[in-house]
């Protein structure tokens, strides 16, 4: 029997190429499930969603029971989180003010000074992990190279010190295992695997924060433990929970955007000949990437706190929002050709990123990391090739990804 539509985009069956699936879908912009929960799928109303005051992104205020498994994402405040919710779970005025507060020390939006200042070092960073490529014929690229990296990148942004980045590759590997469930793994081990790690984590950045209050240092951190006035400064809680939230959005999302984009570079050589020769055109191999295969193609945490007339329906107050980016990104209603991979499009603000208030805070560093990325493994990977085609992918639907990319090259230089 042909399962629901809805429960076809959990079905792992469908992680390798969920779009055929979304063209199915977006047949019915909006689609109820029979119970609580409304998917939409189509471009225009997915960013009316995101913009509407209706739509909360606090789960606290939903009032229909979950049957998809979905309450708990780990790692961000999540049923059964130790922390409390970071601002991507709040809506304002809390959300703004935490978000406002997280903004002053990241720099001026769009460029930010820190992201600015970090080109060098990830670069710095980005060159040590494709010189430790151990080429045993068979190249694992998620291990060696887009796992690592993004997590080193956020240590720097916050300044832990080196010597601790280790322990913090440790937790992000649990709490991102925590979103990526294995097949008959147990949910109640796990949860406690996630709790531990995220206690460790909290504990160790109590630490941290209340050091850089008394010897501030020129880091994300210390600015997040001094704030600069009574509306301005964070509670040691909300001080960690920040610190964490930046951790875990910025780390699984990027590990993703990169393997993405090498697959999609693998599968189209002649864009891949022309990074090599232009690294100039990486912002729009990029931007492009946010657009065909984002990392984050479900958004399974907003509730209807009003009742909302979309797309023929009434939504009702309470109700459950599945928004779905990875098909609005796809609508042919929004962009020409949607089923085509090409940097040179011009009309290209895609959803991967969100938009409205949530819209991602860390797009600046998860751009310039990702360019960054793809820009050396173009250049420094000789004759690359895809080993496996499709990859095996996680069972994460919300971000989704491949769990190992494996590439053969002639050589590395
Ligand atoms: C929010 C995607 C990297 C920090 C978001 C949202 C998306 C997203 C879609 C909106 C979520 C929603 O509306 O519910 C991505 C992708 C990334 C990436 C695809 C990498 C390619 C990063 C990085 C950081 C970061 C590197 C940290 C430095 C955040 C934060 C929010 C957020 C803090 C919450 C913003 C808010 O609620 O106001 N991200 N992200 N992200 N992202 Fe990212």
């Amino acid at each position: 029997m042909t399962q629901p539509l809805i429960r076809q985009i959990l079905d792992y069956e469908n992680r390798a190429d969920p779009y055929p699936l979304y063209a199915k879908l977006r047949e019915t912009p909006v689609l109820h499930d029979g119970h609580g929960t409304y998917v939409v799928s189509t471009y225009w109303e997915i960013l009316s969603l995101l913009h509407d005051p209706r739509v909360s992104s606090d789960r606290r205020k939903r009032t229909v029971q979950d049957i998809y498994g979905m309450t708990d994402d780990g790692g961000d405040g999540g049923e059964g989180a130790t922390l409390p919710p970071p601002f991507l779970r709040l809506d304002p005025p809390e959300h703004d003010r935490l978000r406002t507060v997280t903004n002053r020390s990241f720099g001026p939006p769009h460029s930010p000074r820190r992201v600015l200042e970090m080109r060098g070092e990830l670069e710095a960073v980005v060159s040590g992990l494709i010189d430790g490529i151990e080429d045993t014929g068979r190249i694992d690229l998620v291990e060696q190279f887009s796992y690592p990296f993004p997590v080193t990148a956020i240590c720097r942004l916050l300044g832990v010190p080196r010597e601790d980045e280790a322990r913090f590759h440790t937790w992000a590997d649990t709490l991102a295992a925590s979103l990526d469930p294995m097949p008959g793994e147990d949910p109640t081990e796990r949860n406690q695997r996630t709790r531990d790690a995220q206690l460790q984590l909290g504990g160790y950045l109590a630490g941290l924060i209340e050091e850089r209050r008394s010897r501030p240092g020129d880091d994300m951190l210390s600015a997040l433990a001094a704030g600069s006035g009574a509306d301005d400064t964070l509670s040691t809680m909300e001080a960690i929970t920040t610190a964490a939230l930046l951790l875990i959005a910025g780390h699984e999302t990027t590990v993703n955007l990169i393997t993405n984009g090498m697959l999609t570079l693998l599968r189209n050589p002649e864009v891949l000949k022309r990074l090599r020769d232009d690294p100039l055109l990486a912002p729009r191999i990029v931007e492009e990437l946010l657009r065909y295969e984002p990392p984050v193609q479900l958004m399974p945490n907003r509730t209807a706190v009003a009742d909302i007339d979309i797309g023929g329906l009434t939504i009702p107050s309470g109700a459950a929002l599945w928004l779905v980016p990875g098909s609005g990104n796809r609508d042919p209603r929004r962009f020409a050709d949607p089923d085509r991979f090409d940097p040179d499009r011009e009309d290209i603000e895609h959803l991967g990123f969100g938009s409205g208030i949530h819209i991602c805070f860390g797009a600046p560093l998860a751009r310039q990391e990702t360019e960054l990325a793809l820009i050396h493994l173009a250049r420094r990977l000789h004759n690359p090739r895809l080993l496996e085609d499709p990859p095996p992918y996680r069972s994460n639907a919300v971000l989704r990804g491949p769990r190992h990319l494996y590439l053969g090259c002639d050589d590395i230089r």
